[in-house]
């Protein structure tokens, strides 16, 4: 047991309602009735909440990151809530459980993990985002304007507590490697990085003046199926605000103009991420277009004031407006690049057995 406060957020889809729209409202109540079960040993506080498809449990325990109770009972749930989406056959009961029985840790067993541990501060605002239809590169825009973009962060240019910058921890998911950046001086050499979004992902973020983890996102290895990287796990970050961290405003400010993310349709095309409350959490158009929400908590004694549901806001109806457009006008597109993935980026595809019937079509020019 620790001094510390573990925020664990891990997130699967083990059924959707219907088809790969929403969490059945019988899977929450699941959750939320074992997680009620839990003594203080094992956590602190607890909500279950849902983006799209994806069922998210967000908790707050003593016992650290990586931790096998923790995970276990994360694991636990998704296998229970697995059985109550079998009953009422929902679609993909179980997609995200990649593994017959738990062994250790829910990291590389199909749940996607976010953690941070650190010791709670006086006032401690916190934004857990998730999103659906897309991957964990999505965040690497956001996290870049928030803590390297002075242009969309005034406290890196105006707070002498976030002036000298922020490190980025930056993962190699095909080669599973990491490096570490110092920004701003270096941030020409990360964006050539960042910038590829599929491979490269942003997984955490931290002061370089005040001793605090700032960001921490969930990241997973690219699983190499029939020679291609496949695996586009709808992603959930967090991220702590204010008092030499970025203000609440101006972590969720990067979601007011929506950039283009993969995974929409079939994991294969690419499309506006639309900034929503949790209502509206409900990707229906060509399933999607791609969504995340912002759930903010003050965290008191590691119990979670909360969730707030900060993109019901009124000011991100011009971003909901601008991503309709933008998806309306990608959708034109129908099968062309780039709204549909580049060959190597698509989950699915049907080229090695057209190739394979015309392969004596082909002929040299
Ligand atoms: C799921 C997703 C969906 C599915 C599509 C086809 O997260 O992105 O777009 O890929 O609905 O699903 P299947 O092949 O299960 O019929
Ligand atoms: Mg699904
Ligand atoms: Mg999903």
């Amino acid at each position: 047991m620790s001094d510390k406060i573990t925020l664990s957020v891990i997130k699967a889809d083990v059924g959707g309602y219907v088809g790969h729209v929403s969490v059945h409202e019988d899977l929450m109540a699941r959750a939320r009735q074992m997680l009620a079960q839990q003594g203080p040993d094992i956590l602190v506080d607890w909500k279950v909440m849902a983006v799209g498809d994806d069922l998210i449990l967000v908790l707050t325990h003593r016992n650290g990151e990586e931790n096998a109770s923790v995970h276990e009972l994360a694991w636990d749930v998704f296998m229970s809530c697995t059985e109550v989406a079998k009953e009422l056959k929902l679609y993909g009961a179980g997609q995200d459980l990649l593994a017959d029985s738990f062994s250790g840790n829910v990291k590389g067993m199909g749940p996607g993990v976010a953690e941070m541990e650190f010791v709670e501060r006086p006032a401690e605002p916190i934004v857990v985002f998730g999103a659906d239809k897309t991957e964990p590169g999505a965040w690497n825009l956001p996290l870049y304007k928030m803590f390297a973009d002075p242009f969309s962060t005034a406290g890196l240019v105006i707070d002498p507590k976030m002036h000298k910058g922020f490190t980025f921890e930056v993962h190699d998911l095909q080669d599973s490697k990491r490096v570490f950046f110092n920004c701003p001086e270096e941030i020409y050499d990360m964006l050539v990085f960042i910038g590829a979004p599929g491979r490269y992902c942003i997984k955490s973020v931290t002061s370089r003046t005040i001793d605090e983890q700032a960001a921490s996102s969930s990241t997973q290895k690219l699983s190499k199926l029939a020679g291609r990287y496949v695996g586009k796990d709808d992603p959930v970050c967090i991220v702590r605000c204010q008092s030499g961290l970025p203000a609440v405003g101006e972590v969720l400010e990067p979601f007011a103009n929506p950039h283009l993310v993969s995974g929409w349709m079939r994991g294969s095309h690419s499309g506006p991420l639309m900034p929503v409350s949790f209502a509206d959490a409900t990707p229906t158009r060509f399933d999607g277009p791609p969504r995340v929400i912002a759930a903010g908590f003050q965290l008191a004694h590691g119990k979670l004031v909360g969730p707030y549901d900060f993109f019901a806001d009124k000011s991100y109806d011009k971003a909901r407006a601008v991503a309709i457009d933008i998806a309306g006008y990608m959708r034109t597109m129908g099968p062309f690049e780039p709204h549909r993935l580049h060959l190597d980026e698509m989950e699915y595809t049907t080229l090695p057995e057209v190739m394979d019937k015309l392969k004596d079509r082909f002929e040299p020019i």
